[in-house]
């Protein structure tokens, strides 16, 4: 499929099949896409936790709860398998520490970058995605062993999507809008 076609096919899904499991090779393709992607100063300031067992997926769904029982995701609990992304501290030249004295100046940008590539790898296995912002960075520390620190900047919904087939219709800006040449 053309790459664009990707782009306009994928969207996020918010209803997903029971009892189905992803196999582990499926997952680590996924995984890869990751692992490959681009980051600031080749820094790689990321650490993927797959969360695949039925124990370690009900503590993450209850990770992904607020202390006031918010949640970004009311659909979790079918989901087969969540990725979460954790950011660790960045080695950058010293070029940039200069310029920003902020080693984690890029860090979001290129997690957000590894997760878009496993969202677009898990489609073209035939899987649906869905990323979550929002959890409880407590409860993400003590259930899952990461160190003080390392801040949770996402979670990654994976599974098989149960909603009906059909168009998809992308809510977005219009090119006009976003776009310009030469100024702003
Ligand atoms: C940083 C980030 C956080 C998101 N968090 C959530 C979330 O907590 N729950 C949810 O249902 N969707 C979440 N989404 C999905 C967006 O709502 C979705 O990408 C957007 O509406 C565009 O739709 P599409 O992905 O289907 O193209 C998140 C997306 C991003 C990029």
């Amino acid at each position: 499929m053309d790459f664009l076609e990707i782009m306009r096919q994928r969207k996020s899904c918010r209803s997903y099949q029971s009892g189905k499991e992803i196999p582990r090779e499926e997952l680590l393709k996924i995984v890869e896409a990751g692992r490959l992607s681009p980051s600031g100063c080749n820094s790689q300031p990321w650490r993927f936790i797959v969360v695949d067992t039925p124990e370690a997926k009900e503590k993450l769904c209850d990770a992904i709860v607020m202390p006031n029982g918010s949640t970004g995701a009311p659909w979790r609990h079918n989901v087969s398998a969540f990725i979460v992304f954790v950011e660790c501290k960045a080695k950058v030249m010293q070029s940039v520490l200069d310029r920003y004295q902020d080693s984690q100046r890029f860090a979001q940008g290129d997690i957000g970058a590894a997760c878009m590539n496993m969202c677009h790898e898990a489609f073209s296995l035939g899987l649906a995605t869905c990323m979550i912002g929002m959890n409880d960075q407590k409860k993400m520390e003590e259930y899952f062993g990461i160190p003080q620190g390392h801040e949770v900047r996402l979670v990654l919904a994976v599974g098989y999507s149960a909603e009906t087939p059909g168009p998809v219709n992308k809510v977005r800006k219009s090119l006009e809008e976003v776009c310009s040449f030469n100024q702003w």
